[in-house]
């Protein structure tokens, strides 16, 4: 059987089963106390309930007409509620917004549109995903690593080779740094200077609190000739279990190829789930789905302040629901993880798992309660 050989290539280290084998081990153990879980990058917090009822209505509303698929691109409904409530200012039309059942679909497929030749810039750490989309579609050799480290403060700079396209991710998972709008600048008068696509992943938009944080590239001049954006609705309303997304193609060549590309390969997104995220938008959904993200940010600033105050050193936790903590005493990662699982009874992630930089840190997910976060702190305290 010809299988795809790019596959093969795929050697990143796939840390969550060898998480999971350590967590049970512990677990058999018969702790006295629960396992804090600061690991996986999931909600905590039950649905809004302005979502629920959007969804239950648009669920009895098929039972009495038929709806049948989706539009590939999305309903009206919900990219005109999109157009008009986050990207009025940019001049962001409906026509340039697609929906999907996810920003990491999105993130993963958007390679597609560009050649097998061209060369991609990737930053390291990094979420997975562009990494390993890239190498399934055999530019494991066109891969241009972009250090994000103490040095540049986690804040990727531009290389000095060509890339043909670069993903940027900001608030940034892994780190929970933000880029400023002097930052995005940069990016954008580099890609206009050689040619380069931005694709720039905007997930945890949401938890963007500093004023010289822009909510969009496309505030930053140029971008729409440069960018494309994707979003999501899963950490700011609690999608990852409903799925709903979408990405901003300004009018351009890459906006056809993306529209013929989802009419091929997309039979749209389920009609109520489309009603749950116009509801977000509602008076009541955007009160719901704002106190649920602050109740993360709040979590945030708890393990942030906590972990300084006991003279650690930490990035991120201030725009997104990340912290980026450095191993004390030069421990490799998965040592620090160890150490965290055995005596704190606490998950993280291993930075390793995000590329070669990451070793040397861990990450702490902060969709938590707070008591969680509060416990968690005790228990490092005893470290
Ligand atoms: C940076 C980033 N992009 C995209 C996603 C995936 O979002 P979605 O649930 O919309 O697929 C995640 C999820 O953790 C993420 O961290």
């Amino acid at each position: 059987m010809k299988t795809n050989p790019h596959y093969q290539e795929l050697k990143r280290e796939y840390i969550f089963p060898i998480i999971e084998r350590k967590l049970e081990e512990l677990k058999a153990k018969n702790l006295a106390r629960a396992v804090i879980n600061l690991g996986i990058g999931d909600v905590a917090l039950p649905l809004a309930p302005s979502i629920v009822s959007a969804i239950c209505k648009a669920v009895e509303e098929m039972g009495q007409t038929t709806k049948g698929y989706a539009p590939s691109e999305g309903y009206l409904f919900l990219r005109q509620a999109i157009a008009d409530n986050e990207f009025a200012h940019v001049a962001i039309g409906p026509e340039e917004i697609f929906i999907s059942d996810g920003a990491n679909s999105d993130a993963a497929n958007i390679q597609e549109l560009f050649s097998v030749h061209c060369t991609v810039g990737i930053t390291d750490p990094t979420y997975p995903v562009y990494l390993d989309t890239n190498i399934m579609a055999g530019r494991g050799d066109k891969i241009i690593s972009i250090p994000c480290t103490e040095a540049n403060r986690f804040v990727p700079q531009p290389p000095e080779v060509h890339c043909d396209f670069v993903y940027l991710c900001s608030p940034n998972n892994p780190t929970g740094v933000a880029m400023t709008r002097d930052d995005m600048k940069m990016w954008v008068d580099w890609a206009k200077k050689t040619g380069a696509v931005l694709l720039y992943d905007n997930a945890y938009e949401a938890f963007i609190s500093s004023p010289d944080v822009p909510k969009t590239i496309f505030e930053i001049d140029g971008a729409k000739e440069v960018a494309v954006e994707f979003r999501s609705f899963s950490k700011s309303a609690g999608f990852t279990g409903l799925r709903c997304a979408y990405t901003i193609l300004p009018k351009g060549p890459l906006h056809a190829l993306w529209t013929r590309r989802q009419s091929t390969k997309s039979n749209g997104v389920a009609y109520p789930i489309q009603r749950g995220a116009e509801a977000v938008f509602s008076l009541q959904g955007r009160k719901e789905t704002r106190a649920q993200v602050a109740t993360y940010l709040a979590q945030a600033h708890t393990l942030r302040e906590g972990l300084l105050q006991l003279g650690y050193t930490c990035a991120g936790g201030v725009d997104a629901p990340y912290i980026w903590w450095k191993t004390p005493g030069g421990l490799t990662s998965w040592e620090f993880f160890d150490r965290l699982l055995t005596e704190c009874n606490l998950i993280s992630i291993p930075g390793k798992g995000f590329g070669p930089h990451g070793e040397g840190y861990v990450r702490l997910s902060t969709f938590t309660t707070a008591e969680h976060a509060q416990e968690a702190l005790r228990r490092i305290k005893d470290l």
